[in-house]
């Protein structure tokens, strides 16, 4: 199993096994004292992270960055396409196979769903899947349940409600794809037009989880051992008057955290626009900036393992 990893390209969630997540977050422990800069690493010493960003980043892209840097490698690409040949008309294609010979993995944001999958034909080289338009982000659920297994102990056995943007949000596709095969309770919360799209309910449930759906929050937040909460995906929205339409049907604040179980986990994958209340960060329930720096352990491992440089 683990040494499967090596050359593995990272697309969907759905390309790993329980076991092989397991194991990611095994070896992303292990990497928190040189994520922290605690301890130095040379593992990936003289190893290239081609990062091609097609679509805003600040956590992911830099995350990544930061994890290639502590392991020693170094960073090439791009953060908006505009600078470079793309703006003349480059295939994504073409601009990958060159990337492939710079590099020795390329990490890609694309808002196209399905360009890590087209991505992974022509590169050799190890493609990670970014976010491919509403479409997957499997580096951010590692992440995800990295924060989920620190803070709660476990995967399995939680109540997770997912609330948002289930519709277009590629984070809680992944996600909540993964906490399915993880046996963990599931209860997605949005308004009728932004639920969870068919073909991932088909999946869940095909994994033995039979989500409950909703559209009141008060509902089921009393019940949450973990409340995820996205951000209304304003720019996958084809016509603006139907975001105007969803635009602040959630937030949380304080007031709503009153009957909340004790040890209760807000997460969010950020950037966060108005779900979230300022207030709440103070609170023992907040856990979503912890979350983010998460992002750079699980990628060291991530990155290690398609290298080879660790099993
Ligand atoms: C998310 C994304 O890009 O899908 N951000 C992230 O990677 N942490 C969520 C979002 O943009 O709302």
């Amino acid at each position: 199993m683990s040494d499967g990893f090596k050359g593995m390209d990272i697309v969907s969630i759905r390309d790993f096994s329980r076991d092989q997540i397991e194991h990611v977050l095994d070896v992303a422990e292990k990497m928190l004292p040189i994520a922290k800069g605690e301890e130095k690493s040379k593992l990936l010493d003289g190893k290239i992270l081609g990062s091609l960003f097609y679509e805003p980043s600040t956590r992911t892209r830099l995350s990544f960055d930061a994890a290639m840097t502590r392991l020693g490698g170094s960073t090439l690409g791009f953060d908006e396409p505009k600078g470079s040949s793309v703006a003349k008309g480059e295939t994504l294609a073409d601009t990958i196979r060159m990337v492939d010979a710079y590099c020795d993995v390329i990490v890609l944001r694309h808002p196209q769903e399905g360009a890590a999958r087209m991505s992974a034909h022509f590169a050799d080289k190890p493609i990670l899947n970014a976010g491919d338009g509403a479409g997957q982000h499997p580096t951010q659920t590692m992440l995800d349940l990295f924060t989920i297994r620190k803070s709660k102990g476990k995967i399995d056995g939680n109540h997770v409600v997912i609330v948002g943007d289930l519709k277009y949000g590629r984070t809680v596709h992944s996600l909540s794809e993964a906490l399915a095969m993880f046996g963990a309770e599931l209860t997605f919360v949005a308004p009728p037009s932004l639920q969870m799209p068919k073909e991932h309910l088909k999946h869940i449930q095909s994994l033995g989880t039979k989500p409950k759906i909703s559209s009141n929050l008060e509902d089921v937040i009393k019940d949450a051992d973990v409340l995820y909460v996205t951000r209304i995906q304003k720019e996958r929205f084809p016509d603006p008057a139907e975001y105007q339409k969803v635009a602040g049907a959630f937030r949380i604040d304080l007031p709503m955290l009153k009957d909340v179980k004790k040890g209760m986990v807000i997460m969010h994958p950020l950037p966060r626009v108005t779900e979230i209340s300022p207030e709440v960060d103070k609170t023992e329930h907040a856990k979503y900036f912890e979350q983010a720096f998460n992002g750079v352990p699980v990628r060291m491992a991530l990155l290690s393992m398609v290298l080879g440089a660790v099993e």
